[in-house]
């Protein structure tokens, strides 16, 4: 009874409102509605899309390159937008009729951003890598670019995160670190942070002289260790691989620390075992997303007897319908890039869900590594295409790029 007395209050309620309505509608300018100014804020601080012109390019090793970024007004952008430190940037870019992105971690500062109207991105050549070898011999200064905004989460939060970051790096994982070194000048953070950089060879030794820099304003606040696992005889620091004993002993432990691991997929692996003894919480663990696995068939879960199997897939995207073939051992978004599909993507490691697809019919394997996917979205049939790998024939739903 009471619930009926609401609803007719609500009715009666809304009679009421009724001439005011009536009211607005005829004081209301004929005219369409203009562009919100608040949309607007945010469309600028936080784009899509960011459309780059190459200013500089240096070569920081003989594999490693860091590529100095500006505005292209005349493509869309008339100023860099705002980032956290750590964050990286989705490149798209087209190879042999192929559109393909690569997320890159951005390597300069928030501030330099903002005030100095430039983004760094350092990255390695990957001898067999499809992109790498196109941009070391297409992006020269004056090329055009195209980048997603700037996403992830691998940055200090302090709310979150304790204030002294024991940073893991391997490969070229050393860049968001930089950015956090940066910023925290820039803005005289309270934030300490040490530093284990695991490299190969001893000319794997980036950003020497720049250290050094930062070494002198942050003083005790900044502490950078190289680990060289292939050292020759000029070698004087540590060697091996980032072990717990070099943890303890050249990281000082990890009390009172927060961990942000950045590198290649295998030594996350590694590093499981050897961070296993601290028993550390998982909240004071970061790890940087890594890209697709470069093996799925290494792990154990990979169901046996697919690794040279080949699958169809029938894609609906936009309005169309495709056929394509998938290998079993590579995801279903490099297929669909593969088949020229160009599907949405930006961490290609199943963390930011931009891929996120639906599955009708068919199995799939999804990389134990870097399953991002929601409890909601496995009960609803949602996958991320860059985490998956065919395992029977399938039928999906995905997006189109915008
Ligand atoms: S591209 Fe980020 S989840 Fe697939």
């Amino acid at each position: 009874m009471k619930k009926k007395n609401n609803f007719l209050g609500d009715i009666a309620g809304l009679i009421e409102l009724l001439p005011e309505r009536k009211r607005r509608i005829e004081r209301a300018s004929p005219g369409p509605i203009g562009d919100d100014p608040i949309n607007e804020l945010a469309r600028s601080l936080h784009p899509q899309k960011i459309y780059f012109e190459i200013a500089e390019v240096r070569d920081e090793t003989p594999t490693i390159r860091t590529f100095k970024l500006v505005a292209a007004p005349d493509s869309g952008t008339t100023a860099l937008p705002v980032f956290r430190a750590g964050q990286y940037l989705a490149f798209r870019e087209e190879v042999q009729g192929v559109v393909v992105t690569r997320p890159y971690s951005i390597s300069s500062s928030p501030r330099e951003a903002l005030e100095d109207g430039f983004m760094e991105i350092t990255v390695r050549k990957i001898p067999k890598g499809f992109l790498t070898k196109h941009i070391w011999k297409n992006w020269k200064p004056g090329s055009k670019i195209t980048s997603s905004g700037p996403a992830g989460f691998f940055y200090h939060e302090p709310l979150r995160d304790t204030n002294h970051i024991l940073g893991i790096a391997g490969g070229c994982g050393f860049t968001p670190f930089r950015s956090m070194i940066k910023d925290a000048i820039d803005n005289d953070l309270d934030l300490s942070i040490t530093l284990l950089f695991g490299i190969r060879t001893p000319d794997e030794v980036i950003f020497k002289k720049e250290l050094a820099k930062y070494k002198r304003k942050m003083g005790k606040k900044l502490k950078v260790t190289y680990v060289c696992s292939e050292p020759d005889g000029s070698w004087k620091g540590p060697s091996g691989f980032i072990t717990k004993d070099v943890i303890k002993k050249q990281g000082g432990g990890v009390k009172g620390k927060t961990l942000f691991i950045c590198g290649p997929p295998a030594m996350y692996r590694f590093l499981e075992n050897e961070l296993a003894e601290f028993k550390i919480p998982q909240k004071r663990i970061r790890r940087e997303v890594f890209g697709e696995i470069d093996d799925i068939t290494a792990f154990d879960e990979f169901p046996r007897g697919l690794k040279r199997k080949k699958f169809n897939i029938k894609v609906h995207i936009g309005s169309e319908v495709e056929e394509i073939q998938a290998k079993a051992t590579e995801t279903v978004l490099v297929a669909m890039e593969r088949a020229g599909l160009a599907p949405q993507s930006k961490c290609r490691s199943g963390e930011c869900g931009f891929c996120d697809s639906l599955l009708l019919d068919g199995e799939i394997f999804v990389s134990p590594e870097n399953d991002g996917r929601r409890m909601a979205g496995v009960k609803f049939n949602h996958f991320h295409p860059c985490a998956s790998y065919p395992v029977t024939d399938l039928e999906i739903i995905v997006n189109r790029s915008v």
